[in-house]
């Protein structure tokens, strides 16, 4: 007996539960069918799933009817519980072939594949009315389809085809959650992740003050927007601007808004959105929108000068369709019900009435002395220093943003190993300084 009330089990449960169900429909109708009776097929009721269960949720929200559950358990067995389709696999003694009747896709299979024919059956029987009426739960917007991820094989004919369901569908049931596709040009996000945390953060109270805020508002939206009737007046989204110049903090803040929140952040890859083909650029980018608010993902759009820059007048046919494309993604971002950050090195390019489209707008300036030296401790903080290391006084004689101090870092760490030495000295660290400022196009 499985432990319901178990969340790690809540979802195996209720596909326990919808599969015996299944198990039971299908030995009624094949009882119906050789029985050869006249009586009205009963199947049995379907079972009452744990709230809580990925396959309640989708069964509610989808929302799917008594038939469409039963079609979505049938493309489930497959993956799940093959041995529960076996009764199948009967024979038709007279002829000595399977039954046409219960549509299996392959004879040599060691699992009774489904297909369209197999939902029929188990629908309609033999009642031709019943089956046309059934037909319907393979149409193209069916909620069978657009929300539980369940087609027909198109390689083959029509319903004759293999009953099949999304390979990240079934993950969701079986575990609640799905696995996000890979980052690909059909797919141009990539999930940002880091190894710090929040307190590892050192930025100016007030942008401090600003990210609070925004934290606040993730927390607390459902209240904002639903208990308290905003939703119309306000919009579910919120969009804010981070600028400020390279190595500030922008993208490791964004990062670590996501892990403070309990949210995942997806950083969208600028430079594969604009594709040559075009339709296919709106197309991926529809996905990423669509993905991230059922998932609630953060969106994160580094470098995001790209969407400013091309909002101007047009000479070439390629820069219309560029334009055409940031419009899309434009005018996604406006919609967008989750948090999307923009970041950029250039406030000053982007005209004030685009700013206004932003719900807030945070500046992250270059480290002054104080927080320079709290940046010296926290990155040099765990490496074998010299006794002549003076965080404090680096702070004071180098203007320089944290991503720099991490790359000073590494080439004083590198040095030193190099050397041979078990520690690093003031000496490895200034080498490096003079190298991150001749990187810069700064002297020393
Ligand atoms: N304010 C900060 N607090 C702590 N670490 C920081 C800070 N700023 C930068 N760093 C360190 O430098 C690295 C690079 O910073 P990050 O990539 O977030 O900068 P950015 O503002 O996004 O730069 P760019 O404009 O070039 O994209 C971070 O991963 C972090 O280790
Ligand atoms: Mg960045």
């Amino acid at each position: 007996m499985t432990d319901q009330s178990h969340p790690s089990n809540v979802h195996a449960a209720a596909i326990t539960a919808e599969l015996e169900w299944l198990s039971a429909v299908i030995a009624a109708r094949l009882s119906h069918f050789f029985g050869g009776t006249d009586t009205p097929f009963a199947p049995p009721a379907a079972p009452t799933l744990p709230e809580g269960a990925a396959l309640a949720q989708l069964i509610n929200k989808a929302p799917l009817d008594t038939a469409g559950r039963l079609v979505l358990a049938l493309a489930l067995a497959p993956q799940i519980q093959p041995a529960v389709l076996d009764p199948f696999f009967v024979r038709n003694t007279g002829i000595d072939r399977p039954f046409t009747e219960f549509g299996a896709l392959r004879q040599d299979s060691t699992f009774f594949q489904p297909t369209g024919q197999t939902a029929l059956f188990l629908l309609g029987g033999g009642d031709t009315d019943r089956r046309i009426a059934a037909m319907g739960l393979f149409a193209p917007d069916h909620p069978l389809r657009s929300m539980a991820g369940v087609s027909l094989d198109r390689s083959d004919a029509l319903l004759s085809g293999a009953l099949l369901i999304a390979p990240h569908k079934v993950a969701a049931l079986c575990e609640g959650r799905t696995p996000a596709p890979d980052f690909s040009p059909q797919f141009p996000a990539r999930r940002l992740k880091t190894g710090l945390c929040w307190d590892d953060l050192i930025l100016p109270r007030e942008v401090v003050h600003g990210l609070d805020h925004i934290a606040a508002w993730l927390r607390n939206r459902k209240t904002i927007l639903h208990d308290w009737g905003m939703q119309a007046r306000l919009g579910a989204g919120f969009k804010t601007l981070f600028y400020g110049p390279p190595g500030t903090g922008k993208t490791l803040t964004a990062t670590l808004l996501g892990q403070r929140t309990g949210l995942e952040v997806y950083r969208i890859d600028l430079s594969m959105v604009v594709s040559k083909y075009i339709g296919e650029t709106e197309k991926n980018l529809a996905q990423v929108f669509d993905m991230a608010e059922q998932r609630d993902w953060i969106l994160f759009f580094d470098e995001a000068d790209a969407l400013f820059g091309a909002r101007g007048a047009t000479t070439s046919a390629n820069d219309r369709h560029a334009n055409q494309e940031v419009a899309y993604l434009l005018q996604r971002i406006e919609e967008c019900s989750g948090l999307v950050i923009l970041a950029t090195n250039l406030r000053s390019n982007i005209d004030e009435a685009f700013f206004r489209r932003f719900q807030m707008a945070i500046g992250f300036p270059k480290p002054d002395a104080t927080l320079r030296a709290a940046l010296w401790r926290s990155v040099l903080g765990k490496m074998p220093l010299s006794d002549d290391v003076n965080p404090d006084a680096l702070g004071q004689a180098h203007i320089l943003a944290g991503g720099a101090i991490i790359n000073v870092a590494r080439h004083a760490a590198i040095s030193a190993l190099r050397r041979e030495a078990d520690t690093i000295s003031q000496r490895d660290i200034q080498q490096a300084i003079a190298g991150e400022m001749r990187k810069e196009g700064r002297t020393g």
